[in-house]
Parts: structure tokens; C-alpha cells; sequence
């Protein structure tokens, strides 16, 4: 699966810019609060309306101080998944509760020097584990490789039945770095700067998919 940032988007022109690659799985929204991360986006009412304008369903990354008070308002909102970092989650289990209450998939996610194994047992409440491979706040970084064995890790078990959920990853994913990220074991790639900064965007995310998909034959 690809999911598009709309962190690279014209935030002029949101409503169209979701739609430049109809073959999107995921449109990926970031939420920045300048509190959990040095940089502030946008935030609830914005991805209200954006949700009349868009069939991709949305997902929202949610890199905010005390997601447990407003992480339901993008569940209620129609996001397909919201996820929240588990940094700043006070209580993640019980908020994995209220998301999937609310009619949403929970993504619970770790920041790159944040390790998976103290979060294994809140993930069997959670859809989706976030990897990020940059540090969160800002598109165009490079990709973190030593985040991979993160994702090997969950792979692992995932394939082995420990955990249900889809892996994520989400920083400096572009053509030279989603086949090592393929191979460790990704289901959903976040690309902001190599899908929007691609002169034909919609073309960009087939051509990753069709990379990912190569490389791991799924
Ligand atoms: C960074 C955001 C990412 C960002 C990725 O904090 O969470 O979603 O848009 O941008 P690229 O793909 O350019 O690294
Ligand atoms: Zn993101």
C-alpha cells in the first residue's frame, strides 16, 4: 500500500491536491501541534472539510500532546485510521478503545530512537504500528536505516500470530529507499516529497508500489 503525505501538498489547494493520484491507498494527513513537534500543520477542521473532497481514505498521523484529549475527533471525523504516537499517548490502550468505538482503525506510532518492545503488548489493542524513519515534524529527511530492524522485528510477529497489525512506515521513503524497507517487511508506505515533489504524482505512487512489489513478490 502507498499513502501520500499531504505534508508536501500545496496547502493552498488541499482538496486537490488529495486527489492527484487516484490509486493512493491511504491519503496520509499529518497533524504537527509545535508542541510535539517543532512545526505546526493543520489541524480538525481542516481535515473535516477535506474529507467531503477526497474517496481515499484518510489517515491521520497525529504528532500532538495529549492525543488521548483529541485523537477522537479524527475517528469521528470519518479518518479510516488515526494514529497516535506512543510518546505522547497517556493512556494507549484505553484510546485504541475509544478510536475503534468511534468507527476508526488505531495506529499507534514510535518515533526512530523509541524501541518496539516495550509497546508490544499495548499493539495487540492497535490496527496499525507506524515506523517512523525520520524524526517526526518535517518532509524531506533522510531515510533512518537502523529503524528497519523495528519493522523486521514486527514482521516477525506478525507472521508468527503474536500481532495483528498492518506495519507502517513513514520518513525519506522515495525509489532508492522502499525496496530495503520492502524487504524488511513494510505493508503501507508513507512517501510525501517523492510522491508531490514528482513531476506526474499519480505515476510516482504506481511506480512505488510496483518497486515494493517487486522486491517482495506480494
Ligand atoms: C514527517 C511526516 C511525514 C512526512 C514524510 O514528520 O510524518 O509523513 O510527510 O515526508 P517525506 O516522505 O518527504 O519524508
Ligand atoms: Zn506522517
Amino acid at each position: 500500500m502507498i499513502a501520500p503525505s499531504l505534508l508536501s501538498a500545496d496547502f493552498a489547494r488541499l482538496a486537490e491536491e488529495a486527489n492527484v493520484a487516484p490509486s493512493a491507498d491511504w491519503l496520509h494527513v499529518d497533524v504537527m501541534d509545535g508542541h510535539f513537534v517543532p512545526n505546526l500543520t493543520l489541524g480538525l477542521p481542516v481535515v473535516q472539510s477535506l474529507m467531503k473532497y477526497t474517496n481515499i481514505p484518510v489517515d491521520c498521523h497525529l504528532m500532538i500532546e495529549d492525543p488521548d484529549r483529541w485523537a477522537i475527533g479524527y475517528a469521528e471525523a470519518g479518518s479510516y485510521n488515526v494514529t497516535v504516537h506512543a510518546e505522547a499517548a497517556h493512556n494507549p490502550v484505553k484510546l485504541a478503545k475509544d478510536l475503534r468505538a468511534a468507527g476508526a482503525k488505531a495506529g499507534l506510532s514510535i518515533k526512530p530512537k523509541t524501541p518496539l518492545e516495550p509497546w508490544v503488548e499495548v499493539l495487540r489493542h492497535y490496527d496499525t504500528l507506524l515506523v517512523m524513519s525520520v524524526e517526526p515534524g518535517f518532509g524531506g529527511q533522510a531515510f533512518i536505516p537502523e529503524v528497519l530492524d523495528k519493522v523486521r522485528t514486527a514482521r516477525r510477529l506478525v507472521d508468527t500470530g503474536h500481532l495483528r497489525v498492518l506495519v507502517q512506515i513513514d520518513g525519506g521513503i522515495n525509489a532508492d529507499t522502499i525496496e530495503a524497507a520492502a524487504e524488511a517487511g513494510v505493508d503501507c508506505f508513507v512517501a510525501g516529497s517523492a510522491v508531490y515533489g514528482a513531476d506526474d504524482p499519480a505515476l510516482a505512487v504506481e511506480s512505488l508500489r510496483a518497486q515494493a512489489r517487486a522486491c517482495t513478490g506480494r
